[in-house]
């Protein structure tokens, strides 16, 4: 972090972070940098040039050191979140442990699926809200792989707990971050090695791109990966990170209306005659909020409802909304949500009638009117 940034509340950071330096005429926003090719160096002239754009961009440096300086470490962006997470486990030796949650996101779940059939690693599925399970799963564990929230059950875990035991036996850690943003907890300090972003996400907020990151304050590790994404070449395109840092800046500020209209939301709709169950972590009575609200400075946006009358039901209520979007995704302004099990891939341990919900910046009581409407249309 440079010297003009620390001390910055993350509100400010997400703001100033990863601008240009403040010299006379120079541009407040970083450029475009669009080459696949720059001018050599002579040998000593330049300390790690960056002599082809595989290899480094000015406008992806930008957004690294921004995300940087909200995770801490150093950063590595990538063509997508999964990009980036499948580059992770591609550190792995043949035949490692991976523990992992058992109904955590989708496209980590598949991937490490294919990856136990074809006889590359071992994986210990967890409940990781179950802390004294995840801690038996950890001797011989190379990799413990956390979501937390979870994607979509909402499920906590004791991200203290778990990764200072983890570490204490040497087993590697990273954590997608992407639920929670670094606003509302930051994995690197509790020790974890490695924070990841489906930048697509709330980072970026606007729906638009897809993308991934990877922070690590080893530097070790950072030199692996960086040497991975040269050539393996999963890379963002440059304009695309402008977009991340540019829809960086309004982080704070999106974050915290989707959080307030999620807790009004989920507060309304425990009451609501068509829904079974609703969990969101900033709800007092919802089983992962003492443990949340023990280390997370906020409770995320998205929440998860248990349509009454089955899958048919909750079908029914995503197609009848105006307002928030029938879509696939979260993170964004606008609100989405899906049920789930529309994916044959969804683990079996998530309702056939979840729909997931996706908070945006709208209007609550105009959220809230759609769907009210939409959940009455799902029972008829
Ligand atoms: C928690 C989580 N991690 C990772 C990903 C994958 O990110 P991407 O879609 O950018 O590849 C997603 C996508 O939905 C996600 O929800």
């Amino acid at each position: 972090m440079n010297d003009e940034l620390s001390g910055l509340h993350p509100d400010s950071l997400v703001v100033a972070a990863g601008r240009p330096p403040r010299d006379v005429d120079a541009q407040l926003n970083p450029p475009i940098s669009l080459t696949s090719t720059f001018h050599a160096a002579a040998p000593g002239e330049v300390e790690n040039p960056r002599g082809y754009a595989r290899y480094g961009n000015e406008s992806w440096s930008a957004l690294e050191s921004a995300i940087s300086d909200l995770e801490g470490g150093q950063t590595l962006i990538f063509a997508s979140g999964m990009n980036a997470i499948t580059t992770i486990f591609s550190l792995l030796p043949h035949g490692a442990v991976v523990t992992t949650s058992h109904n955590g996101y989708t496209g980590v779940q598949v991937f490490l699926s294919r990856m136990v059939e074809e006889g590359r690693l071992e994986v210990r599925y967890v409940d990781v809200a179950d802390t004294d399970a995840v801690l038996a799963a950890l001797p011989g564990t190379a990799l413990l792989w956390l979501e937390s929230p979870t994607n979509p059950g909402l499920d906590v875990a004791d991200m203290p707990t778990i990764i200072k035991a983890a570490k204490a036996i040497n087993c590697g850690v990273a954590v997608d971050n992407t639920f929670a943003t670094p606003l509302n907890q930051k994995p690197l300090d509790m020790g974890a090695d490695m924070v990841v972003h489906s930048v697509t996400k709330y980072i970026s907020g606007h729906s638009d791109i897809l993308m991934g990151s990877i922070s690590t304050n080893d530097a070790a590790l950072y030199k692996r990966l960086h040497d991975l994404r040269n050539i393996v070449g999963g890379i963002p395109g440059p304009f695309e990170a402008w977009l991340a840092l540019r829809g960086m800046r309004t982080l704070s500020v999106r974050l915290e209306r989707s959080q307030a209209n999620a807790l009004e939301l989920a507060t309304r709709l425990q009451s609501h005659p068509a829904v079974e169950r609703v969990r969101y972590p900033g709800l007092a009575s919802d089983p992962a909020h003492k443990r949340a609200a023990s280390f997370m400075k906020g409770f995320g946006a998205v929440l998860s409802i248990d349509v009454k009358g089955g899958a048919d039901a909750a079908d029914k209520a995503c197609n009848a909304s105006r307002l928030v979007t029938h879509a696939t995704s979260l993170g964004g302004v606008e609100s989405l949500w899906e049920r789930r099990h529309r994916w044959s891939w969804e683990s079996p341990s998530i309702p056939k009638n979840l729909v997931r919900l996706s908070v945006g910046i709208e209007n609550v009581e105009d959220l809230w009117a759609d769907i009210d409407q939409a959940l009455q249309a799902s029972q008829r």
